[in-house]
């Protein structure tokens, strides 16, 4: 369906706002769930579309699953070896559920996941892992099908610390025999996270958040009661709203630690931020100064975060350089921003963005969820109304943004 947001400019956000938990932690987690039994229950869960794509996929594998008081409850165990394609191909992330159906049944067969709007999105890392934890892997029919009786634990050298690689490679780790070490793992929080959960219903994870990661084989899982983090990268998008539109945002339920990189960036362009216990004030009465941003793996600044600074710099006073260097193709982006009026040029991966330009609203259409919220960022900030189509690409990764957005005092509507 498509769904379009109009946003009027030359707002000044202010006032407070609550982020939600994050969306690549529960993406994870929930297909983590697979390999419990008992009652798995998770909370704070966000009604964003992702999520509901994700559940509706476990449910299809034979899993229990009930929504009620803002949690997700799972119970049973997988019974479906072929996850269904028409739900499989509706989001990436259900490729996550490879590891913990190849640990708990010895098969799986799962379609390859298409591409996206930022690249070609490959897993050879992921099916490099499962097959040092004794797997074959066949391709069939545009479908993965791996076998192993059992997974044995191994060594395993990432290439390129992979986000989704590590996580899946994890799963399928916490059941096998032995004992697995990840190197080169991903340094992420959501992978944190996702090793507390396993670790939650008896995993023996050790490790996460550093570049070696320990899981020790156990013989099963069970229940847990678990809360995810908050989300790193809606609390860093409200961030940059709050500094594009020279506003006073108090952003609540933070981590401010997983936030670094954001603040410094946001600091050096001189946009205050003061960090409290779990949440950060963000407020700008000076100019904009421009920056230098190359995005990297965690610690470094974040990719999902790319977007939404190229619309706050495109008002900073003098010209900024981004350089994307974790997926091939985002700058998705820019033609819609120079609709706009942005005066941006790229060349290969990297980004000069002029400054000193106001930007005028228009029509303009969402590529992805974060080229979406950086349309939204431009929006508020530009002279006149924006219009966005397919802003149903917001909604997947952004729970009520536009009514947290209102509740900022933006002037934005749904049709
Ligand atoms: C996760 O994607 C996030 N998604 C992405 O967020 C995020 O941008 C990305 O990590 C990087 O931080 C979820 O967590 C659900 P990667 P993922 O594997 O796991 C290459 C958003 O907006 N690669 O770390 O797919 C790949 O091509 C989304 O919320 C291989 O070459 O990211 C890319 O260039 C967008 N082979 C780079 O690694 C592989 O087997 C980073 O990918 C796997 C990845």
């Amino acid at each position: 369906m498509d769904l379009e947001v109009i946003v009027e400019g030359k707002n000044r956000l202010k006032g407070e706002v609550k982020v939600s938990s994050s969306k690549n932690s529960i993406l994870p987690i929930l297909a983590a769930s697979l390999l419990g039994e008992g009652t798995r229950v998770i909370t704070n869960i966000p009604l964003i579309k992702d999520v509901e794509v994700i559940s509706r996929l476990i449910k299809a594998l034979g899993i229990k699953v009930t929504y009620e008081d803002n949690s997700l409850k799972f119970a049973g165990v997988v019974s479906e070896q072929h996850p269904p394609y028409e739900l499989v191909r509706q989001i990436r992330a259900s490729f996550l559920v490879m590891g913990p159906l190849l640990a708990r049944q010895g098969m799986v067969r799962l379609a390859l996941p298409g591409g996206c709007a930022i690249g070609t999105r490959p897993i050879d890392l992921h099916l490099k892992g499962f097959q040092a934890l004794g797997a074959s892997i066949n391709l069939s029919g545009g479908d993965v099908i791996a076998r192993a009786d059992k997974l044995t634990g191994n060594h395993v050298y990432l290439d390129y610390p992979s986000v989704g690689a590590t996580e899946n490679i994890i799963m399928a780790a916490a059941l096998a025999d032995g004992t697995t070490y990840i190197e080169n793992a991903a340094l992420e929080p959501e992978i944190v996270d996702l090793a507390c959960f396993i670790n939650s219903m008896g995993g023996k994870i050790s490790g996460a958040g550093s570049n070696v990661i320990k899981i020790e084989g156990v013989k099963e899982l069970g229940s847990c009661h678990y809360s995810p983090i908050p989300d790193r990268i809606e609390a860093g998008t409200y961030m940059v709203a709050a500094a594009a539109t020279g506003g006073d945002v108090l952003i609540k339920n933070v981590i401010p630690e997983h936030l670094k990189a954001i603040t410094a960036k946001l600091t050096e362009s001189n946009t205050q931020v003061l960090e409290e216990d779990n949440q950060v004030r963000v407020s700008r009465k000076d100019e904009i100064r421009p920056v230098y941003i190359k995005t990297l793996p965690y610690p470094g600044f974040p990719t999902d975060m790319q977007a939404q600074f190229m619309a706050y710099l495109s008002r900073a006073d003098g010209s900024s350089v981004i350089t994307e260097s974790v997926f091939e193709n985002r700058f998705m982006h820019v033609a819609e921003l120079l609709r706009m009026g942005a005066k941006i040029k790229t060349e290969g991966r990297t980004a000069v963005i002029k400054g000193n330009n106001e930007l005028t609203g228009t029509t303009v259409k969402a590529t992805d969820l974060r080229a979406g919220a950086a349309l939204l960022i431009a929006g508020l900030t530009a002279r006149g109304s924006t219009k966005i189509l397919n802003s149903e690409h917001i909604d997947r990764g952004y729970e009520n943004i536009v009514d947290k957005l209102k509740g900022l005092g933006a002037t934005i509507t749904r049709h």
